[in-house]
């Protein structure tokens, strides 16, 4: 069963303790004793299937994963687990979902998980001929390849369409043929391969060539999540800030060296949450990365402009590639627990989530960074993470971490002698 969680305005939430929050939304997702111990407590993770799920396993990587707050999306709410390094991630994706919701929330939307597969022809005599054979084929490419998955085409998938088209390369022409196949719920890495696989002899025998690659194209460019938010300019902190993050946009679109910056600042929120639930981050950061440049010069993924009011609206489009089922989205348990907080009931819908992540957090680095800068926020937090480091006992952490902010000295030595001071 999928969470629903009736309202994800946690007040305070970033206040109680680790355990404390872990009740709570063992609470609000209806999480069992088992989940709730899984993802609390890395010493009860099955060892054993993280063992098996690489090769060469020596040891394990714990990253935290935290719950970012007052996601409302499309009416509904939603916790949203976030796996990663940084400081900072969580907090910005809460706070700005927080001014979004105060507007009425993200308005987002999919299209059909429809994966591209590529099968690359190589010696082709005649490559106009060959590619008018495969549009006369196009009914039987579809029927076989749908043949090695009838699981899928049960369940409203398989293959929707066969394309090809030449390209010249260095190593002569080649006719590339890309299938459409609805992945449904998968990530479809696995479905699309081997439909590729299968098709390629029938491909060879069509067109006389040789096919080489058979493989998924992480451009996804048909399966993109859309979301959309308006804030206001009292919560950005007024007029001032709403023409700073328009101009920080402006500078995105102008310049690859910012729009690089933006775009990563996009993903921290995507991928946080894709890691989280044993998703293929590399293959969302590809695809991101690639649609950003679709049109031939490397461009932001959110455009921002000012609406009614004075309030800023912002925009994401992007191809989202991640799946509810298979691979370790289910083999790892903190991973179904993730997926089980988050309560998506399909990966359109999951898309549709991701894409307000990283709408959440592009806005919330480009206000730090258009309003006090966005060292101020980080040194807070770091200044937590060397107290904790010091030794720090939780009841202390945000004195010490103040003290040294308030300070300007945030070091481990500085740290230490605090928590000295506060311990006498
Ligand atoms: C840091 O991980 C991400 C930012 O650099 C994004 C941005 O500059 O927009 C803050």
């Amino acid at each position: 069963m999928n969470a629903l969680v009736a309202n994800s305005r946690l007040e305070g939430f970033y206040k109680l303790s680790r355990e404390e929050r872990l009740k709570l939304i063992a609470d609000l997702c209806n999480l069992t004793e088992e989940e709730t111990n899984t993802l609390g407590n890395p010493g009860e993770v099955d060892l054993g299937t993280l063992e098996h799920m690489i090769e060469n396993v020596v040891g394990f990587m714990p990253i935290p994963v935290g719950i970012a707050t007052n996601f409302r999306i499309n009416g509904k709410d939603y916790l949203i687990p976030m796996a990663t390094e940084e400081p900072s991630v969580v907090a910005a994706a809460s706070n700005a979902a927080k001014g979004a919701r105060e507007m009425g929330g993200f308005k987002a939307d999919a299209t059909d998980p429809v994966m591209i597969g590529q099968i690359q022809l190589v010696g082709v005599k005649n490559p106009d001929a060959a590619m008018e054979k495969i549009a006369g084929k196009k009914g039987d490419l579809i029927a076989e390849g749908n043949s090695v998955d009838p699981l899928l085409v049960k369940l409203g998938g398989g293959m929707r369409d066969v394309l090809s088209r030449k390209i010249k390369t260095n190593s002569g022409e080649m006719v590339i043929v890309h299938i459409l196949v609805d992945v449904r719920d998968a990530m479809g890495a696995n479905a699309v391969n081997t439909m590729a696989e299968k098709l390629a002899p029938t491909l060879e025998k069509i067109t006389g060539g040789k096919a080489r690659l058979k493989i998924l194209s992480n451009l996804a460019m048909h399966r993109l999540g859309r979301s959309s938010a308006t804030w206001s300019k009292e919560f950005l902190g007024g007029e001032e800030v709403v023409d700073g993050i328009i101009e920080a946009y402006s500078f995105a679109a102008a310049d690859i060296y910012r729009c690089a910056t933006h775009n990563k600042g996009i993903m921290n929120g995507i991928s946080s949450v894709a890691l989280a639930t044993g998703n293929d981050t590399r293959a969302l950061e590809a695809g991101a990365h690639s649609f950003a440049c679709l049109h031939g010069t490397y461009q932001p993924l959110t455009q921002w402009r000012k609406g009614e009011g004075g309030n800023l609206v912002g925009t994401i489009e992007l191809p989202i590639a991640v799946g509810l089922i298979g691979g370790a989205t289910k083999s790892h348990a903190v991973a179904r627990t993730n997926l089980k907080i988050i309560g998506v009931e399909s990966s359109t819908e999951f898309a549709m989530v991701l894409a307000s992540v990283g709408l959440a957090q592009n806005l919330a680095a480009i206000r730090a960074l258009a309003a006090e800068g966005i060292q101020k926020g980080h040194m807070r937090l770091h200044a937590r993470n060397i107290a904790i480091s010091a030794g720090a006992p939780p009841e202390i952490v945000d004195k010490v971490a103040e003290k040294m902010v308030a300070e300007g000295k945030i070091r481990m030595d500085r740290a230490q002698e605090i928590i000295e001071e506060l311990k006498r």
